[in-house]
């Protein structure tokens, strides 16, 4: 009996120091491929037809085949935690550019993977305090896929970290506001939760918070400019593994009075609600 995570790849479950691909893949080589990551509650994985409509469309973003069904895929998604024995889990399903030729055309072939690894905790402070986050000039390239290329968003996170803070915002040359690295934005400006949606990543907890949120709070969708963001009353930002936690300040800015705010709160239990009731099997 074997301690190690079990993964799936391209075809096969294996263990984890097992887990290898051959070097002529274009995501080695080039950067090229798509992946989406999730995690469960109660055991089960959660938005799981959403994060993969979203891998699929990624994948045609960038011009990959994606030659199986979102069902096949929950399918291996599925066996791969069965496999594995952990109370919650994070699950990574990668999609690679496949062996190319002559190291830069894609072919038809390309690989999946399904890595699944036990739950990540975050410090009970970043909900209960807070989290510092920095401000980066940049925008994704192809900013409605999730590539597996995250050179920007690693120096981006590295430099946050040297500053004490746990992300970093993209704000582009117009200083207008798109998204963490790994993360979505939100923030109240006067009585208005304010997200964008151009030039980002369609997060699946910012879709869900929108529609958790829609009786309680009046909404808009629109560009918010980085003055408008470090004078707004309270910002929050939204992860599938981080779920919602409250920013309570923006590079040497303090936002409001530097403590999580009342509505920022009530996302969190709206969100932790619906978790949780999702763990316990009351929804699908
Ligand atoms: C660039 C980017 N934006 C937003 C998100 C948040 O998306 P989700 O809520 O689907 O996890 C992620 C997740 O990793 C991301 O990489």
């Amino acid at each position: 009996m074997t301690n190690q995570d079990i993964y799936y790849i391209d075809g096969e479950f294996v263990e984890a120091s097992k887990a290898v691909i051959p070097v002529n893949d274009l995501a080695l080589l080039r950067g090229y491929g798509v992946f989406d990551f999730l995690r469960t509650y109660g055991g089960k994985p959660f938005c799981v037809e959403e994060h993969l409509f979203r891998l699929k469309n990624s994948a045609r973003l960038i011009g990959l085949p994606f030659p199986w069904t979102v069902d096949e895929v929950i399918e291996i998604v599925n066996q791969t935690l069965a496999l594995n024995h952990h109370l919650e889990s994070n699950i990574r399903i990668i999609v690679t550019g496949g062996p190319s030729d002559d190291f830069i055309t894609p072919g038809s072939q390309p690989r999946l993977l399904v890595l699944v690894g036990e739950l990540r905790h975050y410090p009970p402070e970043w909900y209960s305090r807070g989290v510092k986050v920095i401000t980066v000039i940049g925008r994704r390239a192809i900013p409605g896929a999730k590539t597996i290329n995250y050179l920007s968003a690693l120096v981006s996170l590295e430099a946050a970290h040297g500053q004490g803070a746990v992300e970093a915002i993209s704000i582009d040359r117009d200083g207008k506001v798109g998204e963490g690295q790994t993360s979505t934005v939100f923030a109240f400006i006067g009585d208005r939760m304010v997200t964008n949606e151009d030039g980002i990543l369609p997060g699946v907890t910012r879709e869900l918070i929108l529609s958790l949120t829609e009786p309680e709070f009046a909404r808009e969708i629109r560009e918010i400019t980085i003055s408008e963001l470090l004078q707004a009353e309270e910002i929050f930002m939204t992860a599938s593994n981080k779920e919602v936690f409250p920013v309570v300040r923006v590079d040497d800015t303090v936002i409001s009075d530097g403590k999580p705010g009342p509505r920022t709160r009530r996302v969190m239990e709206l969100f932790r609600d619906y978790t949780a009731r999702f763990a316990l099997g009351g929804i699908n």
